[in-house]
């Protein structure tokens, strides 16, 4: 059968038009094997929405975005625009986004490559068979609770306020996809929370516990933020799927992706209830390599194989990609970021060509 897909390509800021454009030469090359047909239309998100018309996430990108089948989305962001008012930074664009969209559930993978064991800052033995699936949830808790801002008391001293809010309904149904997530994994879900200081965190826990009834065959276990930070770098392998709400999610997710050795490697996906999901890599926007040839386009590549996956249905395809990419790792082929003995360090272009070429073999 074939399919056509219309996807929104928002290259973004920094290294992201380059890794964006070796993403986008994979998916085209697989396309036709898997009798698939991509309409690729780029839209403007970020500093370079910023700098062309004024706001990080335009109407009219977000508009592009919805009557889409998926949106690819490298990275935004840059020390140019970090000073700029809180409204008009390229994170407060990723945030509207998110919302606008609906994308409550985040999946971010954390895998252990064992061509790449090496570049992790932990022991082997620590690490090896790391396998592990991080589900955050994306559009509440602190990010968007209120009241938030800055306001000043009658004394006039400034006082910043965010609130961790999250009702049950929001929690059952990230809850809902980390049960189901871990049913396809190795079903067990460890949620995360600080239930012993937080009562949003407390209502999470009974929530998670309640839904727990209704997955028999997954097993639930709980465990404090600060507790599982910890374990996440002691003895990750016990976990399988963690689920956690926003900001916990933020911050366990950059420790699990540097688990791998290098966040270069990590995609993500973000998923509503219906509509298009969002494919980005967990990095950021590297300015500080940008323009050089140098960065890692496999987290975007991978990206493009979770959207596959995840939001298209289209597995086969995922899979001929991810195979390509231990392929070539298994070739020695390196980008700068992951440079061993033994290994040849390619460019961000080369590593596109090496991956073209295995692909169209
Ligand atoms: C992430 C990032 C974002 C977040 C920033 C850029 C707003 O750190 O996707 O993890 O905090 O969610
Ligand atoms: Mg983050």
């Amino acid at each position: 059968m074939a399919y056509t897909y219309r996807i929104t390509v928002l290259a973004g800021d920094g290294i992201g038009p380059e890794i964006m454009a070796v993403a986008v030469d994979v998916l085209q090359a697989i396309a036709p094997r898997f009798n698939l047909t991509f309409e690729f239309t780029p839209a403007l998100m970020g500093g370079c929405a910023i700098d062309a018309v004024g706001v990080p996430l335009p109407e009219e990108t977000l508009e592009t975005c919805k009557n889409s089948d998926a949106v690819l989305l490298a990275a935004i962001g840059g020390t140019k625009w970090d000073t700029l008012p809180r409204h008009l930074r390229p994170e407060t664009g990723l945030l509207a986004l998110r919302s606008g969209l609906g994308l409550f559930a985040n999946l971010r993978p954390a895998r252990i490559l064992p061509q790449l064991i090496g570049a992790s800052s932990l022991k082997p033995e620590v690490i090896d068979g790391v396998d592990l699936m991080v589900v955050r949830e994306l559009t509440g808790g602190i990010y968007f609770g209120q009241p938030k801002g800055v306001f000043a008391s009658e004394t006039g001293e400034k006082r910043g306020v965010n609130t961790m809010a999250y009702s049950e309904s929001e929690i059952d149904r990230i809850g809902r996809v980390a049960f189901e997530t871990a049913r396809k994994r190795n079903k067990k879900l460890c949620s995360v929370d600080k239930a012993n200081v937080l009562e949003v965190s407390q209502l999470w826990r009974d929530r998670l516990t309640a839904l727990s009834a209704d997955y028999p065959d997954v097993e639930l276990s709980h465990l404090y933020v600060d507790n599982a930070a910890m374990q996440l770098v002691r003895w990750p392998k016990q976990f399988d799927t963690i689920v956690t709400g926003n900001l916990f999610g933020d911050i366990l997710s950059d420790a699990a992706a540097m688990l791998t050795g290098s966040i270069g490697m990590l995609p993500s996906a973000s998923l509503g209830a219906t509509g298009p999901g969002v494919f980005e890599p967990v990095h950021g926007s590297a300015p500080d390599i940008a323009g050089q040839n140098k960065a890692n386009p496999l987290a975007m590549v991978l990206s493009g194989a979770m959207m596959l996956r995840y939001g298209l249905n289209q597995p086969a395809a995922a899979d001929a990609i991810e195979t390509a990419v231990l392929s070539i790792l298994d070739q020695g082929y390196r980008t700068a970021d992951l440079a061993a003995p033994d290994t040849t360090i390619l460019g961000c272009q080369e590593m596109g060509e090496a991956l073209l070429k295995l692909l169209c073999q």
